[in-house]
């Protein structure tokens, strides 16, 4: 018999996530910081075994579990993580599509915060201002999302906000992705070495391998997934793509799946039969359970834009188990869409569109934002490449440039005014010049109304993120982008969102409006062209003081150039086994692990 791991979404609208286990206290702190409630999280971050594809390997958990706990809050709370950080190098995560208004210090990535050395704790404290939605949050530093780490966000509306839909009968949230056997070291150490990671091993559902659909291309013993659902009711499936590289076909057989919400917007409601999602995106269907339940229904995740000869191994499936289902689930797994119809995808995506008249987290229509009124400030057309010889190491760009981390996050520079840590010299358009690595931001204009053309050059589908700020995506078509392109683009409903593809040989226009001041992360979200250097900052000043950003926390963590103010540590979190070095010579030696965590970073 193969295991399986079972999960029923209690009734409504409760959670039903199997392995669901954290504690929040919720405090409702009246007269406090803006009267908002506060989620108290406490999470310990280390290493557990796990063998998702019957292969034993070590994995990041959360409190233990993988993938970790849902981040369930409400639009405006205020969210308190402390992160304690038991693993054997340093660590900081990111809350995908969590835009941190005014507060990019909270952002855990290398440009706005120091890393969490091994052993120490630190608290990310932020709030979820005028935000809804299915995010998730992630490891951004040493390929250590390529081994786990990773979680659901989940913003709910506040009460007197309707939902644009019927309250849901449960929740369920799905992770997809592809995964190797391998360790995140050994795959850092493939792509430092210049190698290319290979196919994937397969592709996991909520961390587990699976369902054996064909005997010769599953082998037995491999715990899946089973959804437990009630026949006649309707479920709300939030499916993120948390995998390293590979886009993801998202299907549940004889199920629709009507689109509700992507990455924080309520979206045009519309029934697929299969989504493509791709590295870093996140959405919501509604699937309503009106099937005979003649047998249990196959979900699967598939990959897109591969070579499906070599890889016949990977597909994610997991089971949908209604509570009168006549027996197991046999045969093919449902169709995916026809791999050579190339316009299969863009036309999908381009078919996603914003419900302008649904309240989100304000009352007031999103329509009355009407983006395509608005006059652009700053055009930016983003050229990548395939991976490319850089001083003897392979490494990807944009706009011919590979970005180099600095040893002080660019924030602190900036707050401490450290010159020569960064430039804000990021070109417009791709220069003519041999590419090279360097540390060069765009320079954002506050309040400004930002046109960034993705223009895709290499031979698989990209992903592009910013953080800070969900963006307009306006147009998307093969070819090379023109002026003349701007007459396609969307003007009215396109969704607005914070991760967008870039098909291979294709460009993605989005607008975004400068309005949150910080520096922010314009990042590849397909981890090996990210660790490679295809990133860059956003610098937004508001020139004016007195409405300034939040300021530097009072945890802050130091590094690089500003190691020297880092306070004591003692009081740090201390995990059991390490109590027997002194303040001192702790200090010293984080001091020194940093330093070289800076020199390695900087010539990764
Ligand atoms: C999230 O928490 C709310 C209470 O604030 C609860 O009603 C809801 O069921 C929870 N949702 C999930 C998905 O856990
Ligand atoms: C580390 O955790 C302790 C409690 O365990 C907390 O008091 C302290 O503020 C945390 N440190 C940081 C830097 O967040
Ligand atoms: C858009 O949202 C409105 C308001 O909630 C809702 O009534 C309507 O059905 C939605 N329209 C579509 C096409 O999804
Ligand atoms: C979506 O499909 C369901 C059946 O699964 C149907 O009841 C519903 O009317 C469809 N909705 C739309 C907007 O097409
Ligand atoms: C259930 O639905 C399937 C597929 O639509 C059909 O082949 C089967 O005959 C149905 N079974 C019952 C008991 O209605
Ligand atoms: C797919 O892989 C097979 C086996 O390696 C190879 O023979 C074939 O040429 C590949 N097809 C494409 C389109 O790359
Ligand atoms: C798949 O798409 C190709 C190209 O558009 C088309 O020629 C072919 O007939 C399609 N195959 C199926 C099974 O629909
Ligand atoms: C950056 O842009 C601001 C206007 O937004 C301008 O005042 C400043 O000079 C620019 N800085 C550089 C280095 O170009
Ligand atoms: C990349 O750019 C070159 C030169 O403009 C062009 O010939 C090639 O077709 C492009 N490839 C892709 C995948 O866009």
């Amino acid at each position: 018999m193969p295991s399986s791991a079972s999960s029923s979404p209690s009734p409504s609208p409760c959670y039903y996530y199997f392995f669901f286990f954290y504690f929040v206290l919720v405090f409702l702190v009246s007269g406090s910081f803006a009267g908002d409630p506060y989620a108290f999280f406490d999470w310990t971050v280390s290493y557990i075994t796990a063998s998702p594809l019957g292969v034993k390997q070590q994995v990041i958990g959360i409190n233990g579990k993988f993938p970790g706990p849902i981040l369930n809050v409400t639009t405006n709370w205020n969210v308190v993580v402390n992160v304690k950080n038991q693993l054997d190098e340093p660590f900081l995560l990111t809350w995908n599509g969590i835009q941190h208004r005014k507060n990019s210090w909270q952002d855990g990535v290398l440009g706005t915060n120091c890393p969490i050395p091994a052993g120490w704790n630190w608290t990310y404290q932020f709030q979820v201002k005028d935000q809804i939605g299915s995010f998730f949050y992630f490891p951004t530093l040493s390929f250590q999302k390529a081994a786990g780490g990773y979680g659901g966000i989940i913003v709910n509306n506040r009460d007197i906000i309707p939902l644009p839909f019927a309250l849901p009968d449960g929740d369920v949230t799905l992770f997809i992705s592809d995964w190797y056997t391998k360790s995140h070291k050994e795959l850092r150490e493939k792509i430092d070495n210049g190698d290319d990671l290979g196919v994937p091993y397969g592709i996991l559902i909520n961390g587990f391998g699976p369902y054996r659909y064909d005997d010769a291309l599953v082998p037995e013993g491999i715990t899946y997934q089973i959804i437990n659902i009630e026949p006649g009711k309707t479920y709300r499936f939030r499916v993120h793509n948390v995998g390293v590289s590979t886009s993801l076909n998202f299907r549940i057989q004889n199920h629709n799946l009507l689109l509700v919400e992507t990455e924080g917007s309520y979206t045009v409601q519309q029934n697929y039969t299969n989504m493509d999602i791709h590295v870093g995106q996140s959405y919501s269907f509604l699937v309503t359970m009106d099937q005979n339940a003649s047998s249990d229904y196959y979900i699967v995740a598939s990959p897109r834009y591969v070579n499906s000869s070599v890889w016949t191994k990977a597909s994610g499936v997991a089971i949908l188990h209604y509570s009168n289902s006549q027996g197991p689930t046999s045969g093919p797994l449902p169709d995916p869409p026809n791999e050579s119809d190339t316009y299969f995808s863009m036309s999908q995506a381009r078919s996603i569109r914003w419900n302008v008249s649904a309240s989100a987290a304000r009352p007031n229509p999103q329509g009355s934002f009407k983006y395509g009124q608005i006059d652009v400030t700053d055009v930016y057309v983003i050229l990548n490449r395939p991976a490319e010889l850089i001083d003897g190491k392979l490494r990807t760009t944009l706009n011919g440039i590979s970005y180099l981390p600095p040893s002080t996050p660019l924030k602190l520079a900036q707050q401490y005014n450290v010159l020569g840590v960064y430039k804000l010299d990021f070109p417009n358009v791709v220069m003519n010049r041999p590419p090279k690595f360097d540390t060069s931001l765009i320079n954002g204009t506050f309040k400004g109304f930002m046109e960034i053309i993705f223009q895709n050059n290499d031979t698989t589908v990209q992903t592009y993120h910013l953080d800070g700020y969900a963006f307009f995506v306006v147009g998307m078509d093969f070819g090379v982008w023109t002026e003349n392109s701007r007459a396609t683009y969307n003007k009215w409903d396109g969704v607005a969102r914070c991760t967008t593809q870039v098909f291979p040989g294709a460009w993605t226009a989005i607008l975004v409006s400068l309005d949150n001041a910080g520096i922010w992360n314009l990042r590849a979200q397909n981890l090996d062209s990210w660790y490679m250097g295809q990133e860059v900052y956003v610098s937004v000043v508001n020139p004016e003081a007195d409405k300034s950003e939040v300021p530097l926390p009072d945890n802050t963590i130091y590094c690089g150039l500003l190691s020297s103010l880092q306070r004591d540590q003692s009081h740090r979190y201390k995990f059991s086994g390490s109590t027997t070095h002194s303040t001192v010579s702790r200090t010293i030696l984080v001091t020194l692990l940093i330093a070289i965590y800076g020199i390695s970073i900087g010539y990764r």
